[in-house]
């Protein structure tokens, strides 16, 4: 590292492999927990730093980013960047990036765990064994649903949708997808949400979190569902309006939910932690060893192209 190299923030733990690539480069403060920097301390060690490199749980605000006085990249380790005020640092000049694409596989196979697991009821199965709760085989013991012949609506034509359906042939199902663009069916058709609600057997949310989709579903759009469909949500907390979804499953509106995302993380509404027929993941949409891997060091490798004086790989805009 030469005597100049400019200064980066790491807000989290990180591989070392991804340490030592941005050592190369960079005078390197990283916090070497897995837990959050309390706003001030983020502040404060922000101050004349060139870098920041967070996780998309790191509240990045306007204050945050007018602490970092010396700021010319802010990269998340993650997809989704709301919690970052981009336009707060587009004005400040500072480039924003995130990492697209490479945990595209990992979040769609979570999904297809989720479907899975809430259709064959394989959660309530396994607290049944563990609460020592199983007495033998009978013939109608823990019956699901089947998904074939089952229409699948994918809310989002994003990478994450498309991915989402292109498994869907293999289980019969058939797909269509609800999203404001129109594009990334390739083919299937795109209804309105409201259609897409009224006729699918589960439903799978690939928004990200925006003005436009924050509570996309809540007490209003929940009842349009079928009575027997599911909810699958691995895009963010937040698209859904958890106190509407525990409403609606106390209620018997819709039949099921598999959530890894939730408002508040790592707070979950306690309607949704007394409902059988929920399965509950801990954020897990992108958790493979190679897909963290692979997003530690696109994002490390954006900071350092950017303080080098180069384009970044995937700025978010
Ligand atoms: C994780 O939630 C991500 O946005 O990558």
């Amino acid at each position: 590292m030469a005597p100049s190299s400019p200064t980066v923030l790491v807000t989290r733990r990180l591989p070392s492999s991804v340490l030592d690539m941005l050592r190369a480069a960079c005078d390197v403060d990283a916090h070497g927990s897995t837990d959050e920097l309390d706003p001030q301390t983020l502040r404060e060690r922000l101050a004349g730093k060139q870098g920041l490199l967070c996780m998309f749980n790191d509240p990045i605000d306007a204050d945050t980013i007018a602490a970092g006085d010396g700021l010319k990249v802010i990269s998340t380790v993650a997809v989704g960047y709301d919690n970052i005020d981009v336009s707060a640092a587009t004005e400040r000049g500072i480039i924003v990036t995130n990492t697209p694409d490479i945990l595209t596989g990992a979040t769609a196979e979570l999904t297809w765990a989720l479907i899975l697991a809430v259709t064959r009821r394989v959660g309530e199965g396994d607290r049944i064994i563990r609460a020592r709760g199983w007495h033998g085989w009978t013939f109608d013991f823990l019956l699901g649903g089947e998904l074939r012949g089952k229409q699948l609506g994918v809310v989002g034509g994003g990478r994450i949708g498309q991915a989402v359906a292109a498994v869907a042939s293999a289980f019969g199902m058939e797909v269509v997808f609800a999203n404001r663009s129109g594009a990334g069916a390739e083919g299937q058709p795109v209804l309105s949400l409201d259609e897409l609600l009224r006729t699918s057997d589960v439903v799978s949310l690939h928004v990200p979190l925006t003005d436009a989709t924050r509570h996309l579903i809540d007490r209003r759009t929940l009842p349009r569902m079928k009575r027997s469909a599911i909810l699958i949500n691995t895009s963010r907390g937040g698209v859904v309006d958890d106190d509407a979804l525990a409403w609606a499953l106390e209620e018997r509106l819709i039949a099921g939910a598999g959530l890894d995302v939730y408002e508040g993380e790592p707070h979950v509404h306690p309607g949704l932690l007394v409902c059988e027929n929920v399965c509950l993941t801990p954020h897990l949409g992108s958790a493979t060893r190679e897909t963290r891997t692979a997003m530690a060091e696109l994002a490390a490798r954006n900071v350092v192209e950017v303080l080098a004086g180069r384009p970044p790989l995937t700025p978010v805009s």
